[in-house]
């Protein structure tokens, strides 16, 4: 059985107060989930404080984008290897708002993806269709390219190692969830096009995670489905109460 995989993107959001109150918050309430993996993915700047923080727990902390060129006159980026020198091991690739604002590709995608992986850190990858694209019809098919033109470049044995992140972009901040079943159909068809592409224990041992207005409310049902494999959280992972639950939940299945 997959392990459920609880990320939580903070955006950017927090200082250096509500962090540490956030932090010490999750860690107490989550000492004896002992079933799941949990990652926290702050801010850039305050990266290396949470996992100060984190030291003790066994929570893992990544960064929310990184380029994919490992030093040079880049301003304002940060690369791999210092996400890697500082002691993150996640780095969130193609977010859907990474997509939207900053114009990230399927192409840029498969760089950092391959730099993150290169440097022996684990990549979570975002795919997902605007509400425009589902409803014309086109989720397969902007799926299909974002998973064939980001990520099948990549060698059997290293695909095994990215964690995928479905976010529908409609349900994202927007409190409009999937429903449990449209999101299934979603992860058991993106799970159907990794065996095609890599066989039956690639595409059975991949962590899917799903990602869009996920909470303490709506967790145990969409985690309960058989190819979710864990949430990517944002708006309610700021709060200790909310995220905890989440987290519970995810144990407890
Ligand atoms: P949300 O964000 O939970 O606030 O919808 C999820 C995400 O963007 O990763």
């Amino acid at each position: 059985m997959r392990k459920q995989v609880i990320a939580g993107n903070w955006k950017m959001n927090g200082d250096s107060g509500f962090i540490t109150e956030l932090v010490n918050g999750i860690i107490k309430e989550s000492t004896d989930l002992n079933n799941i993996d949990i990652i926290f993915i702050p801010p850039a700047i305050y990266a290396s404080k949470v996992i100060e923080l984190t030291v003790t727990s066994n929570i893992a902390v990544g960064l929310q984008n990184v380029y994919f060129e490992s030093k040079g006159a880049y301003t304002g980026e940060t690369s791999t290897e210092m996400a890697k020198d500082i002691g993150a091991s996640h780095i969130l690739v193609g977010h859907s708002e990474r997509r939207q604002y900053y114009g990230e590709t399927n192409e840029w995608v498969s760089k950092k993806t391959s730099c993150v992986l290169n440097n022996s850190l684990t990549p979570i990858v975002c795919l997902g269709e605007s509400l425009e694209q589902r409803e014309s019809g086109k989720l397969e098919e902007v799926l299909g390219a974002q998973l064939s033109e980001g990520l099948f470049h990549l060698s059997a044995d290293d695909f095994s190692k990215v964690i995928i992140a479905y976010e529908p972009v409609w349900a994202i901040g927007t409190g409009k969830t999937a429903s449990p079943e449209q999101a299934q159909e979603v992860h058991a068809f993106i799970r159907n096009l990794i065996k095609e592409k890599y066989g039956d224990t690639v595409s059975e041992k991949i962590i899917i995670q799903y990602g869009g207005s996920v909470n303490d409310k709506n967790a145990k049902e969409l985690l309960g489905q058989a190819d979710i494999d864990g949430a990517l959280v944002g708006g309610a992972s700021l709060k200790v109460d909310g995220f905890s639950a989440i987290l519970k939940e995810a144990n407890n299945l």
